[in-house]
């Protein structure tokens, strides 16, 4: 089964812990999250063993990230009473599957993805990268499937990470449970299919500019706005989007940065179409009064967010306990694949339990 007990459709997505969370993370995928919540049974991965690949001499810093990636979903809203959120690297079944998708897969079919070409040119990684590197890939595939998800909600450039997966799930119900090579993705469960062909949803709002007004928001490119932020920084950082436009009188141009921001955060629709209007046309208003009213809507957003993150600043105990439940449950779930995936592969000797002490 591939949906809960209430019935509910099952999704997979996550991150791998590389700090804080920005705007950019909220506008691009931990919004429709929080959305999803109430219609679906969501997983959330903290892909830690992921961090490993590119920053095996920085464990302390991947455990930071980890517990603090948890601190900012649980303020921007994802609820871990109805989402099960948890470490890669305490799921067995993951490392398990991985082993056993990687026979399925031709190298060259690993190595020709271009997500993992990019990243290798992207962090200067040459040719010294690690075994582990391309294994990742592989990885991701057993992330997805061990949870048996119809749905994998991304941003764009995991698409080739998700093609991999469906690549996997269909060769593995093929060779291992009958699936003829003429069966719909769709119908693939329904044929004796461990795996659903899991689809990827790529989100239409894809990604925030930084407040450089040039670069995606990142870490690394040091123009994001954290939801840590005090709103002090952020009105600061609000006010850095550069736009080029000399005098409130001057017409600009309503694709800008600085109306990127107006687009994304300012609620109020008939305000927005106002702003832009007067923009337009040069109508005395100027970039500072628009960066108030950016800020105060960034503020206003970010409110409820300070608010239910202070709640779990200071000890990390509260961060580990949830994380400890999300992972006994992820836990069930993977299990029970696992099981099915080992009996379907001719590896089905003893059964098995899993708990923490
Ligand atoms: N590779 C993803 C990223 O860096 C994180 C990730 C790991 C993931 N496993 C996943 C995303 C499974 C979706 C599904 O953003």
């Amino acid at each position: 089964m591939n949906s809960s007990a209430t019935g509910k459709p099952r999704i997979l997505t996550g991150d791998t812990p590389t700090g804080r969370l920005h705007l950019g993370h909220w506008v691009g995928s931990v919004k429709r999250r929080v959305e999803l919540q109430d219609s679906h049974d969501c997983y959330f991965i903290i892909a830690n063993m992921h961090a490993f690949t590119t920053r095996s001499d920085k464990a302390d810093e991947i455990r930071r990230d980890s517990i603090e990636i948890v601190r900012d979903y649980l303020a921007m809203g994802i609820d871990p009473e109805r989402s099960t959120v948890f470490l890669q690297s305490e799921i067995p079944t993951i490392a398990e599957l991985t082993f056993l998708f990687a026979m399925l897969l031709p190298f060259n079919r690993v190595m020709r993805n271009p997500t993992l070409k990019d990243e290798i040119r992207v962090k200067g990684l040459g040719e010294t990268y690690s075994f582990g590197f391309p294994l990742y890939a592989v990885g991701q595939t057993a992330d997805i499937l061990s949870f048996r998800p119809v749905a994998v909600p991304v941003g764009e450039d995991q698409v080739p990470h998700l093609e991999l997966t469906r690549e996997v799930a269909r060769r593995f119900n093929q060779v291992f449970c009958a699936v003829s090579d003429q069966t719909e993705d769709d119908d693939h469960p329904a044929h004796g299919g461990v795996f659903p062909v899991p689809r990827a949803e790529v989100g239409k709002v894809g990604r925030l500019v930084g407040v450089d007004g040039v670069n995606k928001m990142s870490k690394s490119l040091n123009n994001a706005i954290y939801i840590a932020d005090s709103p002090k920084e952020v009105q600061k950082k609000v006010n850095r989007i550069f736009t080029g436009r000399q005098s409130p009188t001057e017409p600009g141009d309503t694709t800008n940065a600085l109306f990127q921001y107006v687009d994304a955060f300012i609620e109020d629709e008939a305000r927005v179409a106002e702003l832009k209007d007067r923009y337009a046309r040069g109508d005395n208003i100027g970039d500072g009064h628009i960066k108030q009213e950016v800020g105060a809507a960034i503020n206003h957003l970010l409110d409820p967010m300070r608010e239910r993150r202070a709640k779990y600043e200071g000890s990390d105990r509260p961060i580990l306990e949830i994380l400890r439940s999300g992972c006994a449950r992820a836990n069930r779930t993977a299990e029970e694949t696992l099981a099915m995936a080992k009996e379907a592969a001719g590896l089905g000797y003893f059964k098995r339990e899993l708990r923490f002490v």
